[in-house]
């Protein structure tokens, strides 16, 4: 296990153009349980999430609704933004947003630094772009003219433009994936990089002529710089470059971006080059996760189907949610989300074998050991935890696997344990040691899934902690040792952790 003490993660800034759906939930919700697990295991964490605010698509969305005032408009939706994931429990470190002085300030000083460098220069540019993707389009991707992601027909565009030499990092590029293979996951993303890098990639505009909206060329204020040059250096903006040394000495490089596959080109190809050029370090990993269907079909406005996550949790729960997602679809690839899934998932999973279990054991403790934990046994293979396992796949992103191995390696065998051995039997026929032995492991047990399931489930995994009366502040060296579950403890029943839906 990397023994660090700090963990920086990212996950993409988001367009305010309109407020959060579950694809960008889920990103914040994966985030936020890497984000939980590392400050669990007594790193110091650095999550940082925020808006991106520099965009012609912020522009078209507050004039399509008659807003003039384009700084008051990207004002009220980043706090929307904000509020959303504060209001869903995602526990982010560092909000930043492209329009804070801070961020200017940074992109400056970078766009300083690559010029000192000599990588960019003057050129003209003649393209397709797309506000859609906020990206040049090559001819030959366009589909009967349209840009093939956004289906709208886009700009052809002259202009004299800065230009950032891209290409003279080509080898670079390469190089750096092939000493390091983790730089890009899931392997699937890292072929597609590559074979991007290497015969594709060309040198970049990264400015845009008599822009109104966005950050000026240094020098040369009628342009505007480039929204993805300007968007990526968040990463540094948000922990102190170009305003706070010190704490940008602490932080960067970060561990992790988080993004999703449609923008795994910037992160993996120009983002790196763009720090190779500004003579700073490179981020450990990018990974991307996939894309979100919903009941089979891509998620869009017009066709009505967008999910705002706050509907989503109010009705069944942040937590149930939270596994839901996780747990439904592997982290890299892509999946669907459907209600029947979660709803079945929710009765099944959650109601029935994890809260039932949860209520079965506590209730047998007040009802045969007046709810004191009775004397510490040795542990019973098939009830222990594997915190090896559990920290391996946590650390590969493996967030279904972490999960399926806590229900198929623990709760599901708790379950047959208590039929198997039936304490009420037991109890009956005033077998009291063996009772007590089948109590002991059975919370003890409990206690370790409640710790597993933490950085998940939250608000579940301290609702059973209170229920076994434990300090809700531990570090991973203490939790995870069998038998902490103190004999004479004071266990309280309390109301159903997955409540019937109505
Ligand atoms: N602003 C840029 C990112 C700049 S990061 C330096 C951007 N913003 S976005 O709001 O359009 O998208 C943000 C993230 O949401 C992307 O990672 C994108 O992949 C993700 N998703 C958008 N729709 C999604 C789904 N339907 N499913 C899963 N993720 C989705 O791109």
């Amino acid at each position: 296990m990397d023994s660090k003490k700090t963990f920086y993660l990212t996950t993409p800034i988001y367009y305010v153009n309109d407020v959060p759906h579950i694809g960008h939930f889920y990103t914040n919700v994966a985030a936020d349980v890497l984000a939980r697990y590392h400050r669990l295991r007594g790193q110091e964490v650095m999550y940082l999430t925020g808006t991106d605010e520099n965009s012609q698509k912020n522009v078209q969305a507050a004039e399509k609704l008659g807003r003039t005032d384009i700084q008051d408009y990207v004002d009220e939706m980043s706090s929307r933004w904000r509020e959303t994931w504060t209001s869903l429990g995602i526990t982010y470190d560092g909000f930043i947003r492209t329009t804070e002085d801070r961020h200017k300030k940074a992109v400056e000083k970078f766009w300083q630094a690559v010029q000192d460098k000599g990588d960019i220069y003057l050129g003209d540019y003649q393209g397709y772009y797309c506000t859609g993707c906020e990206a040049y389009v090559l001819e030959s991707e366009l589909v009967n003219g349209k840009c093939p992601i956004h289906k709208t027909v886009p700009e052809l565009i002259k202009e004299k433009n800065w230009f950032f030499r891209l290409t003279a990092y080509r080898d670079k590029l390469l190089a750096h994936l092939d000493a390091h293979p983790e730089f890009v996951e899931p392997q699937s993303r890292r072929n597609e990089v590559r074979s991007y890098i290497e015969k594709f990639m060309a040198d970049v505009s990264i400015s845009r002529e008599s822009m109104k909206w966005g950050i000026p060329v240094p020098g040369d204020a009628k342009n505007a710089i480039y929204v993805w040059f300007d968007a990526l250096i968040n990463y540094l903006s948000g922990v102190g470059y170009g305003s706070d040394e010190a704490q940008f000495a602490k932080w960067w490089p970060a561990d992790l971006h988080l993004v999703g596959k449609d923008i795994i080109k910037f992160h993996c190809a120009l983002w790196p080059a763009m720090l190779m050029s500004a003579g700073l370090p490179l981020p450990k990993k990018v990974f991307a996760h996939g894309f979100f269907t919903v009941g089979g079909e891509k998620m869009s406005k017009s066709l009505g189907n967008v999910v705002d996550p706050k509907e989503i949790c109010a009705k069944y729960g942040t937590d149930a949610m939270r596994y839901f997602l996780l747990r439904e679809i592997t982290f890299g690839g892509d999946g669907d989300f459907s209600q029947d899934r979660l709803g079945e998932r929710y009765a099944n999973d959650l109601a029935n074998e994890f809260g039932n279990l949860v209520n079965r054991v506590v209730s047998m403790l007040e009802k045969y050991c007046q709810g004191k934990v009775p004397a510490q046994v040795s542990a019973e293979p098939s009830l222990v935890a594997s915190w090896e396992e559990y920290a391996s796949a946590m650390e590969n992103l493996e967030f279904d696997k972490v999960l399926s191995q806590i229900w198929n390696g623990m709760i599901t065998p708790a379950n047959q344990f208590i039929d198997k051995t039936k304490p009420w039997a037991l109890a009956k026929e005033g077998k009291e040691e063996e009772l007590n032995r089948v109590l002991y492991l059975l919370l003890e047990s409990l206690r370790q899934v409640a710790w597993m399931i933490k950085p998940f489930m939250p608000e579940s995994s301290d609702k059973i902690l209170i229920q076994l009366n434990q300090d809700l502040n531990q570090k991973f060296d203490q939790y995870r040792t069998w038998g902490l579950l103190k004999p004479g403890t004071v266990v309280k029943v309390s109301l159903p952790l997955f409540p019937r839906l109505s």
